[in-house]
């Protein structure tokens, strides 16, 4: 190629010059720019995925005790919290998928309870039974447009290229607002870039969850403003916001004991379903209309050694069966005897961080025999058998013939 032909290269495709682009690639007499190698990789990512998710079909099996039964297979416990979003998720897909003569208001579902405890798996599994797109959006990266942030609008394109840009898709969708508990007015500094109140982002979201027209790019290149833009309707969309709300409690107690004056006024406050109320929210620090647009609040218990036992060997895709396979895979057996199961359970209790802990416990407690396992093999083990020692104090496991 001349000197002066290497001046004069441009993109082929979109007619930008060298410097009007971060990269261009150039052949022998054409070029292309790193914007249009990823409007292009886009493409073809998207028909890739179109390809592998051929059933879009919405499950419209709309029975709460079926719904109640499929997330059996997934969730422990939770049997309350699993009827009461069971039936809000019905009521919310009659209201979209049936004519009414009645108008339906829209009732977003606030799930609240300890962190690690199943509240963002009960949404998720609700999503795979029902079929429909779902994506899990952390409140406190959010800001009100114009801040130094995501805007809240970033969720509505999160859940639109889960649903492979199919609009009418995403319209069907759930979206998981996480962490909304963050975003009170009186937390602070749950994100150091945030230069915006978490009373800015509640009202940010106010329209998104009652129901707007949002206009999103299907491109998240800044620098194609003019890249297909679509509108997306979100009143149709069921928003599940969750939050751990630490000492909601003590709100609710301080004015259980406040109505009770004397007689019975010591009892600490049960949260059962239906005690708390939306003035307990408003106290924590949400914003009366936030707490309007979510009128079914369901909560989540802490979980239970004996659930963590449970979480460790009863759901479809349970944490020893994943761990299982890994050695399966180079043809030996792992096995955990019954006291090995009871000290990881024992341990995650005890962390306090709910049923996430049991997973790095498992891995921290396999990994050296995951590091050996080929040299295991070659010595002609052909089990592995985890005892509580080997989970409390690191002792070697029993290596099997
Ligand atoms: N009730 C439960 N049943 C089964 N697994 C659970 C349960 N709660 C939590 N887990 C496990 O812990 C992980 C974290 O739980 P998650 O639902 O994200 O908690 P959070 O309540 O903080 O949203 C899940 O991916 C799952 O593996
Ligand atoms: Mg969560």
């Amino acid at each position: 190629m001349s000197e002066n032909l290497k001046l004069q290269v441009h993109c082929n495709f979109c007619g930008k010059n060298r410097n009007e682009v971060d990269k261009l690639i150039v052949a022998n007499d054409a070029g292309i720019c790193n914007e249009c190698i990823t409007l292009c990789s886009n493409i073809i990512n998207k028909e890739n995925n179109d390809h592998i998710r051929k059933d879009k079909k919405v499950n419209k099996a709309l029975d709460p005790i079926k719904i109640k039964q499929y997330l059996d297979d997934y969730v422990i416990g939770q049997d309350a919290a699993k009827i009461a979003i069971s039936v809000g998720v019905v009521n919310h897909y009659k209201r979209i998928f049936f004519e009414s003569s009645v108008e339906l208001e829209k009732s977003n579902i606030l799930i609240f309870g300890p962190t690690g405890s199943g509240k963002t798996l009960l949404a998720k599994s609700i999503a795979r039974y029902l079929n429909v797109p779902f994506v899990v959006a952390d409140a406190t990266t959010l800001t009100e447009a114009g801040y130094v942030g995501d805007d809240v609008e970033s969720i509505i394109s999160g859940l639109l290229a889960a649903s492979d840009y199919d609009v009418a898709r995403c319209e069907q969708g759930i979206i998981f607002i996480d962490e909304v508990d963050k975003i009170s007015r009186k937390s602070e500094g749950a994100s150091i870039t945030r230069d915006v109140s978490g009373e800015g982002v509640q009202q940010a979201l106010l329209k998104l969850v009652e129901g707007t027209k949002c206009k999103v790019s299907v491109n998240s290149s800044k620098k194609h403003p003019a890249l297909d833009q679509v509108e997306v309707d979100t009143s149709k969309i069921l928003f599940i916001a969750g939050g751990a709300f630490v000492d909601l409690n003590k709100i609710v107690e301080r004015r259980q004991r406040g109505t009770s004056i004397g007689f019975n006024s010591n009892n600490t406050a049960d949260l059962n379903n239906g005690q708390v109320t939306p003035e307990d929210f408003m106290k924590f620090g949400m914003i009366p209309e936030f707490t309007g647009r979510f009128p079914i609040s369901v909560q989540i218990d802490e979980l239970t050694k004996d659930d963590f036992v449970r979480i460790l060997t009863e759901p479809k895709n349970n944490l020893l069966s994943q761990m299982k396979f890994y050695f399966s895979s180079d043809e030996v057996e792992l096995s955990f005897t019954a006291e090995a199961v009871d000290a990881v359970a024992e341990l995650a209790f005890e962390q306090k961080v709910g049923a996430r802990g049991l997973k790095s416990i498992l891995e921290r407690t396999l990994m050296p025999y995951m590091y050996t396992l080929a040299e295991i093999k070659k010595q002609g083990f052909k089990k592995i058998e985890i005892t509580d020692k080997v989970v409390k104090y690191n002792d070697p496991p029993n290596f099997i013939e």
